[in-house]
């Protein structure tokens, strides 16, 4: 049996930065399908060799692994081009014929939106109208890829649900989330659940907080068109921040398993304290980089947040009390995307504080992300030859020295390989996307309404507003920058 897999918006930049890239390095593994073809869908005229030798030099630029010219050569036999609207039944019957044309039938059918969100539905209409959704007993899958955003808020991811499940089944539906697809996400649950010595410890008896920031150190880019519509609240919150947050908080499921693991996510989901217009200023920051209104395509008078902190707590039994600081920015200081678990302090201090600084005798786990993935253990040891004087020191698992350079594979090679084998876990399902949305829905509504705090503005190159460190600090509390602490360049301030 043959595969097919349609790329919708075949000639935007995902698909050449990402998706071909991680077809590229698939098929060079050798997990592609044996009789896989991939045929781009765009409005641009293109013939196949075009659209070969335009994939052919962002393979060059963005594939991690290296290039070589007799594999692309085998690759390049199995991409083809067929230009059409996403607009008009004409267009999609045409495109029925080319996957005959191409793979013959019955086939196997993945379909990628890596278009607009606006055309989503358009899209999966068509397709069903086109009768190119439709599962038989006589061929085989068709599954549907939908990019990010998911919407734009609840009730539009609701109504995009809505229509999705129309002429799908829930389990022919994968919401792409690339941060799922990120080893070190992954290892995440690997570590959470396979590590049984820091399962007793993983609640709000033994931890202070967590924080997870995810820094950016480029500005809006190319893509003000979308983002200035959007703002960091939907374009990293709603998803990203929100699915590790998920990570980090669940319980353990029943088995490595779509369904279950999205059950203990949903939980985590539907247990997050909404954010009240009335806590608003003390639990929300929001702020826009200095320059950002100048940026191409941004209105000059945009009020559209480029960073943001919370504060969210997990109102059940392992998390109550425990704050889940969170931020995110474009042009911050440093790329960076970690977790922070801070434990909290011994019960009494026996040992000498350094001078009052009682906050060194902390326990902290930082999962780092991206870069210098890897995983750090902090913990208290007594300095050689010098009475009692203790320090902090690290225990480092890094993923290039324990399993070598190649071992990172992009995000999106894995989840293109989960959506061909049928594997959704690291997908997400329409609940988990809808009570996202509703928490956003709600801190938006805060920043509406008369208690909102106003937008403030931040240097670029800088952590942010001083306001999201005194988000913490009225906590007692600080922002810990991992990746700055690494380099020893920023001392920890005393309580
Ligand atoms: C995307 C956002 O989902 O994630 C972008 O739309 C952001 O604005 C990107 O830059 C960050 O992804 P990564 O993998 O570079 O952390």
């Amino acid at each position: 049996m043959s595969t097919v897999i349609v790329i919708f918006g075949a000639t935007g930049d995902l698909t050449a930065r990402k998706l071909i890239p991680a077809l590229y390095n698939n098929f060079r593994k050798k997990r592609l399908p044996e009789h896989v073809h991939v045929i781009g869908y765009g409005r641009k005229p293109f013939t196949s060799e075009t659209f070969r030798v335009k994939m052919k030099e962002a393979v060059k630029a963005f594939a991690a692994e290296e290039y070589r010219e007799e594999e692309w050569s085998a690759f390049a036999s199995h991409l083809f081009y067929q230009q059409g609207e996403l607009e008009g039944a004409q267009h999609y019957q045409s495109l029925a014929q080319r996957i005959t044309g191409v793979a013959g039938t019955p086939n196997n059918c993945l379909y990628y939106l890596a278009t607009a969100p606006e055309f989503s539905t358009t899209i999966v209409r068509q397709l069903a109208e086109a009768n190119l959704l439709a599962e038989t007993s006589r061929s085989g899958y068709r599954r549907i890829i939908v990019e990010k955003p998911f919407g734009r808020d609840l009730p539009s991811a609701l109504a995009l649900n809505q229509e999705l499940l129309n002429v799908l089944n829930e389990n022919q539906i994968y919401r792409i989330d690339h941060y799922l697809g990120k080893e070190t996400v992954q290892n995440m649950i690997v570590f959470r659940f396979g590590n049984a010595i820091f399962e007793p410890l993983w609640n709000r008896n033994y931890i202070d907080h967590v924080q997870i920031t995810v820094s950016e150190t480029v500005g809006v880019e190319y893509r003000a068109g979308y983002y200035d519509t959007a703002g960091v609240l939907r374009d990293m919150f709603q998803n990203h921040l929100l699915q590790l947050l998920t990570l980090v908080a669940m319980e353990p499921p029943v088995a490595f398993e779509a369904n279950a693991l999205r059950n203990e996510k949903v939980k985590v989901l539907s247990a997050l304290r909404e954010i009240s217009p009335e806590h608003s200023a003390v639990a929300t920051v929001r702020a826009q980089y200095e320059g950002y209104t100048r940026e191409e395509g941004v209105a000059p008078n945009s009020k559209t947040e480029t960073f943001v902190a919370l504060r969210l707590f997990v109102d059940n039994w392992r998390w109550q009390g425990v704050p889940f600081y969170l931020r995110s920015g474009k042009m911050m200081k440093d790329k960076a995307s970690e977790i922070t678990v801070q434990f909290r302090r011994p019960p009494t201090q026996i040992l000498d504080t350094q001078a009052g600084k009682t906050e060194l005798f902390t326990n902290r786990l930082t999962i780092c992300i991206q870069p210098d993935e890897g995983i750090h253990l902090r913990f208290i040891a007594k300095v050689p030859d010098q009475g009692m004087e203790t320090r902090p020191v690290e225990m480092d698992f890094d993923f290039r020295n324990s399993f070598g350079s190649k071992a990172i594979p992009e995000a999106y090679e894995r989840l293109l390989l989960d959506a061909l084998n049928g594997d959704a876990s690291l997908f997400a399902r329409s609940d988990e996307i809808e009570l996202a949305w509703n928490l956003i829905d709600g801190i938006r509504a805060g920043w509406e309404s008369e208690h909102a705090s106003p937008l403030l503005v931040y240097k670029p190159r800088s952590v942010g507003p001083a306001a999201a460190d005194d988000l913490l600090g009225r906590d007692g509390r600080w922002w810990i920058h991992n990746s700055e602490l690494q380099r020893g360049d920023h001392p920890e301030p005393g309580i």
